[in-house]
Protein backbone atom coordinates (compact mmCIF):
# COMPACT_ATOMS: atom_id res chain seq x y z
CA UNK A 1 0.00 0.00 0.00
CA UNK A 2 1.29 3.78 -0.61
CA UNK A 3 2.28 5.87 1.92
CA UNK A 4 -0.83 8.05 3.46
CA UNK A 5 0.23 11.59 3.57
CA UNK A 6 -3.05 12.73 3.40
CA UNK A 7 -5.92 13.16 5.88
CA UNK A 8 -10.04 14.04 5.64
CA UNK A 9 -11.39 16.50 8.07
CA UNK A 10 -15.18 16.58 7.03
CA UNK A 11 -16.48 19.63 9.08
CA UNK A 12 -19.23 20.62 7.38
CA UNK A 13 -22.16 19.70 9.53
CA UNK A 14 -24.19 21.53 11.17
CA UNK A 15 -23.50 20.34 15.12
CA UNK A 16 -27.25 20.99 16.02
CA UNK A 17 -26.74 19.26 19.54
CA UNK A 18 -24.72 22.36 20.59
CA UNK A 19 -26.77 25.06 19.41
CA UNK A 20 -26.57 27.77 20.01
CA UNK A 21 -23.03 27.67 20.79
CA UNK A 22 -22.87 26.77 17.08
CA UNK A 23 -25.40 28.81 15.74
CA UNK A 24 -22.81 31.32 14.21
CA UNK A 25 -19.11 29.59 15.42
CA UNK A 26 -18.34 25.90 14.21
CA UNK A 27 -18.59 22.70 16.39
CA UNK A 28 -15.01 22.01 15.87
CA UNK A 29 -13.32 24.78 17.03
CA UNK A 30 -15.83 24.61 20.77
CA UNK A 31 -12.40 24.46 23.54
CA UNK A 32 -11.65 21.24 25.81
CA UNK A 33 -9.74 23.41 28.11
CA UNK A 34 -7.55 26.05 25.31
CA UNK A 35 -7.42 23.86 22.35
CA UNK A 36 -10.39 23.46 19.69
CA UNK A 37 -11.54 19.95 19.03
CA UNK A 38 -10.39 20.40 15.18
CA UNK A 39 -6.42 21.28 16.84
CA UNK A 40 -6.64 17.69 19.04
CA UNK A 41 -7.33 16.00 15.52
CA UNK A 42 -5.06 17.66 13.25
CA UNK A 43 -2.25 17.25 16.07
CA UNK A 44 -3.22 13.76 16.19
CA UNK A 45 -2.74 13.33 12.30
CA UNK A 46 0.47 15.50 12.14
CA UNK A 47 1.53 12.66 14.57
CA UNK A 48 0.89 9.95 11.99
CA UNK A 49 3.26 11.20 9.18
CA UNK A 50 0.16 13.17 7.77
CA UNK A 51 1.28 16.43 5.60
CA UNK A 52 -1.34 17.16 3.65
CA UNK A 53 -4.95 18.31 5.77
CA UNK A 54 -7.69 18.52 3.65
CA UNK A 55 -10.91 20.13 5.20
CA UNK A 56 -14.16 19.63 4.20
CA UNK A 57 -16.14 22.86 5.22
CA UNK A 58 -19.49 24.55 4.86
CA UNK A 59 -20.91 27.92 5.51
CA UNK A 60 -20.01 29.20 8.95
CA UNK A 61 -16.33 27.32 8.97
CA UNK A 62 -14.35 30.19 8.32
CA UNK A 63 -12.92 30.20 12.06
CA UNK A 64 -11.26 27.12 11.11
CA UNK A 65 -9.61 28.40 8.44
CA UNK A 66 -8.56 31.19 10.23
CA UNK A 67 -7.69 28.96 13.20
CA UNK A 68 -4.69 27.43 11.10
CA UNK A 69 -3.31 30.47 9.59
CA UNK A 70 -0.66 32.90 10.90
CA UNK A 71 -1.50 35.95 12.82
CA UNK A 72 1.70 38.30 12.49
CA UNK A 73 0.31 41.32 14.26
CA UNK A 74 -0.30 38.90 17.37
CA UNK A 75 2.83 36.93 16.97
CA UNK A 76 4.46 40.59 17.16
CA UNK A 77 2.27 41.81 20.31
CA UNK A 78 3.67 38.33 22.25
CA UNK A 79 7.33 39.02 20.87
CA UNK A 80 7.24 42.84 21.95
CA UNK A 81 5.74 41.44 25.46
CA UNK A 82 8.17 38.94 26.29
CA UNK A 83 5.41 35.79 25.79
CA UNK A 84 7.99 33.49 24.82
CA UNK A 85 5.70 30.54 25.21
CA UNK A 86 2.62 31.44 24.06
CA UNK A 87 4.51 32.65 21.07
CA UNK A 88 5.72 29.07 20.57
CA UNK A 89 2.49 27.59 20.80
CA UNK A 90 1.44 29.59 18.14
CA UNK A 91 4.30 29.31 15.91
CA UNK A 92 4.48 25.46 16.54
CA UNK A 93 0.81 24.83 15.41
CA UNK A 94 1.44 23.66 12.08
CA UNK A 95 5.20 22.04 11.25
CA UNK A 96 6.32 23.88 7.77
CA UNK A 97 6.33 21.01 5.89
CA UNK A 98 2.16 20.53 6.31
CA UNK A 99 0.06 22.23 4.26
CA UNK A 100 -3.90 23.27 4.81
CA UNK A 101 -6.33 22.95 1.82
CA UNK A 102 -10.28 23.36 1.93
CA UNK A 103 -12.66 23.12 0.33
CA UNK A 104 -16.75 23.22 0.63
CA UNK A 105 -19.22 20.59 0.79
CA UNK A 106 -22.00 22.77 -0.92
CA UNK A 107 -25.14 21.39 1.67
CA UNK A 108 -24.90 18.89 4.56
CA UNK A 109 -26.24 15.67 2.55
CA UNK A 110 -24.41 13.39 4.93
CA UNK A 111 -20.34 12.42 5.64
CA UNK A 112 -20.18 9.47 2.91
CA UNK A 113 -20.84 12.81 0.87
CA UNK A 114 -18.58 15.31 2.54
CA UNK A 115 -15.90 12.63 2.03
CA UNK A 116 -16.38 12.33 -1.79
CA UNK A 117 -16.14 16.38 -1.89
CA UNK A 118 -12.05 15.30 -1.16
CA UNK A 119 -11.83 13.04 -4.06
CA UNK A 120 -10.36 15.70 -6.93
CA UNK A 121 -7.83 16.53 -3.84
CA UNK A 122 -6.97 13.25 -2.64
CA UNK A 123 -6.50 11.14 -5.67
CA UNK A 124 -5.18 7.77 -6.02
CA UNK A 125 -3.68 7.27 -2.76
CA UNK A 126 -4.89 5.88 0.52
CA UNK A 127 -6.06 8.60 2.86
CA UNK A 128 -7.29 9.11 6.39
CA UNK A 129 -10.86 10.11 7.64
CA UNK A 130 -10.58 12.28 10.85
CA UNK A 131 -14.24 13.53 12.83
CA UNK A 132 -13.06 16.14 14.78
CA UNK A 133 -15.32 15.79 17.64
CA UNK A 134 -14.32 12.18 18.35
CA UNK A 135 -11.79 13.29 20.65
CA UNK A 136 -9.34 10.07 21.19
CA UNK A 137 -6.42 10.23 23.77
CA UNK A 138 -3.77 8.28 23.45
CA UNK A 139 -0.33 8.06 23.84
CA UNK A 140 0.36 6.71 20.42
CA UNK A 141 -1.57 8.99 17.71
CA UNK A 142 -4.92 6.54 16.82
CA UNK A 143 -4.43 7.06 13.46
CA UNK A 144 -1.04 6.37 13.30
CA UNK A 145 -1.99 2.67 14.96
CA UNK A 146 -4.62 2.97 11.86
CA UNK A 147 -1.97 4.05 9.30
CA UNK A 148 0.62 1.29 10.51
CA UNK A 149 -2.18 -1.14 10.54
CA UNK A 150 -3.12 -0.50 6.46
CA UNK A 151 0.03 -1.23 5.96
CA UNK A 152 0.56 -4.42 7.65
CA UNK A 153 -3.00 -5.60 6.56
CA UNK A 154 -3.15 -3.96 3.46
CA UNK A 155 -6.13 -2.81 3.65
CA UNK A 156 -8.48 -0.33 4.62
CA UNK A 157 -8.86 0.24 8.72
CA UNK A 158 -12.24 0.92 10.79
CA UNK A 159 -11.50 2.24 14.01
CA UNK A 160 -13.60 -0.12 16.01
CA UNK A 161 -14.85 0.02 19.75
CA UNK A 162 -16.85 -2.17 21.95
CA UNK A 163 -19.86 -0.56 22.76
CA UNK A 164 -22.36 -1.66 24.97
CA UNK A 165 -25.82 -3.40 23.16
CA UNK A 166 -27.81 -1.01 24.25
CA UNK A 167 -26.36 1.79 22.03
CA UNK A 168 -25.76 -0.05 18.53
CA UNK A 169 -28.48 2.33 16.84
CA UNK A 170 -26.05 5.16 17.51
CA UNK A 171 -22.87 4.02 15.29
CA UNK A 172 -21.83 1.64 12.13
CA UNK A 173 -21.61 -1.84 13.52
CA UNK A 174 -19.51 -3.93 11.52
CA UNK A 175 -19.65 -8.27 11.29
CA UNK A 176 -16.57 -10.17 10.73
CA UNK A 177 -14.22 -12.64 11.98
CA UNK A 178 -11.03 -11.48 14.55
CA UNK A 179 -7.68 -11.84 12.63
CA UNK A 180 -5.61 -10.70 15.94
CA UNK A 181 -6.40 -9.50 19.57
CA UNK A 182 -7.53 -6.24 17.95
CA UNK A 183 -8.22 -7.13 13.78
CA UNK A 184 -11.31 -8.28 12.67
CA UNK A 185 -11.42 -9.19 9.02
CA UNK A 186 -15.03 -6.78 8.02
CA UNK A 187 -17.95 -9.13 6.01
CA UNK A 188 -20.41 -6.60 6.83
CA UNK A 189 -21.15 -3.09 8.16
CA UNK A 190 -24.73 -1.58 8.80
CA UNK A 191 -25.57 2.07 9.84
CA UNK A 192 -27.39 2.74 12.98
CA UNK A 193 -28.27 -1.00 13.76
CA UNK A 194 -31.20 -1.15 17.03
CA UNK A 195 -29.77 -3.63 19.11
CA UNK A 196 -31.81 -6.47 18.62
CA UNK A 197 -30.85 -6.60 14.95
CA UNK A 198 -27.09 -5.51 15.16
CA UNK A 199 -24.82 -8.26 14.08
CA UNK A 200 -22.17 -7.51 17.07
CA UNK A 201 -21.36 -4.73 19.35
CA UNK A 202 -18.22 -3.39 17.35
CA UNK A 203 -18.53 0.33 16.60
CA UNK A 204 -16.96 2.07 14.14
CA UNK A 205 -16.15 5.77 15.72
CA UNK A 206 -14.52 8.55 13.96
CA UNK A 207 -11.34 7.04 12.23
CA UNK A 208 -10.62 5.42 9.31
CA UNK A 209 -7.85 4.93 6.76
CA UNK A 210 -9.74 3.78 3.08
CA UNK A 211 -8.42 3.43 0.32
CA UNK A 212 -9.46 5.00 -2.78
CA UNK A 213 -11.38 2.76 -4.05
CA UNK A 214 -14.21 4.33 -1.57
CA UNK A 215 -14.78 7.35 -4.09
CA UNK A 216 -16.20 4.97 -6.94
CA UNK A 217 -18.37 3.48 -4.14
CA UNK A 218 -19.70 6.83 -2.78
CA UNK A 219 -20.39 8.18 -6.37
CA UNK A 220 -22.94 5.11 -6.37
CA UNK A 221 -24.21 5.23 -2.85
CA UNK A 222 -27.70 6.41 -2.43
CA UNK A 223 -29.30 8.88 0.68
CA UNK A 224 -29.62 6.20 3.77
CA UNK A 225 -30.08 6.64 7.66
CA UNK A 226 -31.72 10.13 7.54
CA UNK A 227 -32.04 10.79 4.20
CA UNK A 228 -27.64 11.13 4.21
CA UNK A 229 -24.90 9.40 1.74
CA UNK A 230 -23.93 7.52 4.80
CA UNK A 231 -19.67 6.68 4.77
CA UNK A 232 -20.96 3.21 6.15
CA UNK A 233 -23.28 2.24 3.08
CA UNK A 234 -19.88 2.91 0.60
CA UNK A 235 -17.84 0.65 3.13
CA UNK A 236 -20.13 -1.91 2.43
CA UNK A 237 -19.86 -0.99 -0.85
CA UNK A 238 -16.20 -1.09 -0.53
CA UNK A 239 -15.58 -4.55 1.16
CA UNK A 240 -17.60 -6.39 -2.06
CA UNK A 241 -14.19 -5.59 -3.71
CA UNK A 242 -11.36 -4.35 -1.40
CA UNK A 243 -10.42 -5.77 2.00
CA UNK A 244 -11.55 -3.66 4.99
CA UNK A 245 -10.33 -4.27 8.98
CA UNK A 246 -11.72 -3.32 12.25
CA UNK A 247 -8.88 -2.18 14.44
CA UNK A 248 -9.83 -2.31 18.56
CA UNK A 249 -7.29 0.91 18.88
CA UNK A 250 -5.38 1.87 22.17
CA UNK A 251 -7.00 4.99 23.77
CA UNK A 252 -9.78 6.52 25.58
CA UNK A 253 -12.73 8.25 23.38
CA UNK A 254 -14.63 11.25 23.94
CA UNK A 255 -17.71 12.08 21.84
CA UNK A 256 -17.55 15.23 22.12
CA UNK A 257 -20.09 15.53 19.41
CA UNK A 258 -22.32 14.90 23.01
CA UNK A 259 -22.71 17.52 25.66
CA UNK A 260 -21.49 14.59 28.28
CA UNK A 261 -18.56 13.39 26.04
CA UNK A 262 -17.91 17.21 25.91
CA UNK A 263 -17.87 17.68 29.46
CA UNK A 264 -15.97 14.58 30.39
CA UNK A 265 -13.06 15.42 28.21
CA UNK A 266 -13.23 18.95 29.56
CA UNK A 267 -12.81 16.91 33.40
CA UNK A 268 -10.40 14.35 32.34
CA UNK A 269 -7.84 16.22 29.80
CA UNK A 270 -8.21 19.32 32.28
CA UNK A 271 -6.93 17.32 35.12
CA UNK A 272 -4.57 15.67 33.10
CA UNK A 273 -3.03 17.71 30.62
CA UNK A 274 -3.24 21.21 33.35
CA UNK A 275 -3.37 20.21 36.40
CA UNK A 276 -6.79 21.53 37.06
CA UNK A 277 -9.14 20.01 39.93
P1 LIG B 1 -22.58 14.42 12.98
O1 LIG B 1 -23.42 13.25 12.74
O2 LIG B 1 -21.97 14.58 14.33
O3 LIG B 1 -23.44 15.70 12.58
O4 LIG B 1 -21.44 14.41 11.87
P2 LIG B 1 -23.25 17.22 12.93
O5 LIG B 1 -24.08 18.00 11.98
O6 LIG B 1 -21.79 17.59 12.97
O7 LIG B 1 -23.79 17.37 14.43
P3 LIG B 1 -25.28 17.26 15.03
O8 LIG B 1 -25.61 15.79 15.03
O9 LIG B 1 -26.21 18.09 14.19
O10 LIG B 1 -25.13 17.82 16.42
C1 LIG B 1 -20.26 13.66 12.02
C2 LIG B 1 -19.13 14.39 11.31
O11 LIG B 1 -19.38 14.50 9.93
C3 LIG B 1 -19.34 15.84 9.48
C4 LIG B 1 -19.56 16.67 10.74
O12 LIG B 1 -18.96 17.95 10.61
C5 LIG B 1 -18.91 15.81 11.81
O13 LIG B 1 -17.51 16.01 11.87
N1 LIG B 1 -20.38 16.02 8.46
C6 LIG B 1 -21.61 15.48 8.63
C7 LIG B 1 -20.08 16.73 7.30
O14 LIG B 1 -18.94 17.25 7.12
N2 LIG B 1 -21.05 16.86 6.35
C8 LIG B 1 -22.28 16.32 6.49
O15 LIG B 1 -23.10 16.45 5.58
C9 LIG B 1 -22.57 15.62 7.67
Amino acid sequence: MKPVRKAVFPVAGLGTRFLPATKAMPKEMLPIVDKPLIQYAVDEAIAAGITELVFITGRNKRAIEDHFDRVPELELELESKGKEELLNVLRDMLPSHVNCIYTRQSKPLGLGHAVLCAAPIVGNEPFAVILADDLLDSDKSVTRQLVEAAHQHNGSILAIQDVDRSQTDRYGIISGSSVDKRTTSVTGIIEKPEPTKAPSTLAVVGRYVLEPEIFECLRNTKPGVGGEIQLTDGIAALLQKKSVFGYQYEGTRYDCGSKEGFFRATLDLGRKYHGLS
